[in-house]
């Protein structure tokens, strides 16, 4: 069974944990999720209003967005 799951924020959230500072993952791309990794830079030139895939190597493909009427 797969999964695919839309991440639509550029930036981490960041959250106190025990009086430390944290830096959660929203861009879903971190390889240390749910911690960011920095990993969000390489996307912040996505047009917003646009869908892309990433594989594990993080090459880009866009996605064709079909509207079932
Ligand atoms: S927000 Fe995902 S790696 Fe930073």
């Amino acid at each position: 069974m797969s999964r695919v799951k839309i991440f639509n924020k550029k930036q981490p959230k960041p959250i106190t944990v025990n009086d430390k500072e944290v830096w959660i993952c929203q861009c879903g791309l971190s390889a240390d999720f749910p911690f960011c990794n920095g990993t969000h830079h390489k996307i912040q030139d996505e047009p917003e209003n646009e869908l892309y895939q990433y594989d594990e190597k993080l090459n880009r493909k866009k996605v064709k967005i079909v509207e079932d009427n």
